[in-house]
């Protein structure tokens, strides 16, 4: 069966030895040692990603990551091809699966990306939607791992907009046993749906999921302190949306609450001055581009999992992880 990413615990069972795989990759790649050369697991497959919104993140680790792997990426722009204009995603993804050794999808509406996956034959990475963000919460969880050792008395605390960027960071915690602490204004919490099922993974995995509209409350005694944009891509037309969120800024002072040796993350792109000062981002303590390296690390765990596991499960033996 074909396997696909369009959430994060869509790999529930495998998560942490996929975050396990890429930072032992990252680190033999460090030190000259590339292994993917040895099995090149992704040899003569063409990868496909379709982009409805910019994106350079995404874009630049996907592309620079399948050459790693010994594929070929090839970046398709919804105004270059017939998606959305005369063509269903359904038939699209029925035409590209006879090409494609996978396809990764950045898009408005999260049905869409759903819809690709149903009808496609090889798998489809949602890379970035309405809702999910799931190659982000891999790169996040796997730059925690890197920067903390003991999850078990670890708190994630997310401060700003119940969005797509939360969503996967939420699930992605509660997979891996982490207390995660949200503070977001009253109107914008995250989707139900999504709370209920992290709030499940977080039952089986004997942690917290703990929602708050005082993002005081959230940061207290956090060790990581978490933002995103108030205002997402498609949201441009609701400017009136940032006056909701006034005190959620992350600043000096809100660090101030935290434990001493606390952390910075944010997805990127940055608003700096709106959700979070040059103070903080630049600060020793801020891992945003740790972060945005770690994309495209997390991204060949996470695609050499989904394309041919066989090569990750040998891969994985040779860097000793199995
Ligand atoms: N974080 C992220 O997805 O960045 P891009 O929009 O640049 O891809
Ligand atoms: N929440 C943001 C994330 C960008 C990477 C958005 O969807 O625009």
């Amino acid at each position: 069966m074909v396997k696909h990413l369009l959430a994060i615990d869509d790999v529930e069972d495998d998560f942490e030895m996929i975050l396990k795989w890429a930072i032992e990759f990252k680190r033999l790649w460090k030190q000259g040692d590339d292994v993917a050369t040895n099995f090149m697991p992704l040899d003569t497959l063409a990868v496909g990603s379709i982009y409805e919104k910019p994106s350079t993140r995404t874009r630049v680790s996907f592309e620079v990551g399948i050459n790693r792997l010994g594929g070929y990426p090839l970046t398709l722009l919804k105004n270059d091809i017939q998606l959305g204009k005369s063509e269903t995603v359904g038939d699209t993804s029925q035409v590209l699966s006879r090409f494609l050794g996978a396809m990764t999808y950045r898009c408005f509406s999260h049905s869409d990306v759903a819809e690709l996956a149903k009808f496609a034959d090889v798998p489809v990475l949602n890379a970035l939607s309405d809702k999910h963000h799931p190659c982000q919460s891999a790169a996040d969880l796997m730059t925690v791992l890197e920067n903390f050792k003991d999850l078990d008395n670890l708190t994630v605390a997310w401060v700003g907009d119940g969005n797509n960027v939360l969503h996967d960071l939420m699930l992605a915690c509660a997979m891996l046993g982490i207390d995660i602490h949200y503070a977001i204004p009253k109107g914008y919490e995250p989707e139900k749906d999504i709370v209920a099922r992290a709030e499940e993974i977080a039952v089986k995995n004997g942690c917290k999921v703990i929602a708050t509209n005082d993002p005081v409350e959230a940061v207290s005694n956090a060790d990581v302190v978490y933002t995103d944009v108030f205002i997402s891509m498609g949201e441009e037309h609701l400017k009136d949306k940032i006056n909701s969120f006034d005190g959620f800024q992350v600043n000096e002072q809100m660090v101030s609450n935290m434990n001493d040796d606390w952390r910075f993350m944010h997805c990127l792109p940055a608003h700096r001055g709106d959700e979070v000062t040059d103070w903080v981002m630049d600060h020793k303590n801020s891992i945003v581009f740790d972060q945005a390296e770690n994309r495209m690390w997390a991204q060949m765990s996470l695609l050499t999992y989904l394309v041919n596991e066989e090569a990750w499960e040998t891969m994985g033996e040779f860097m000793g992880l199995i």
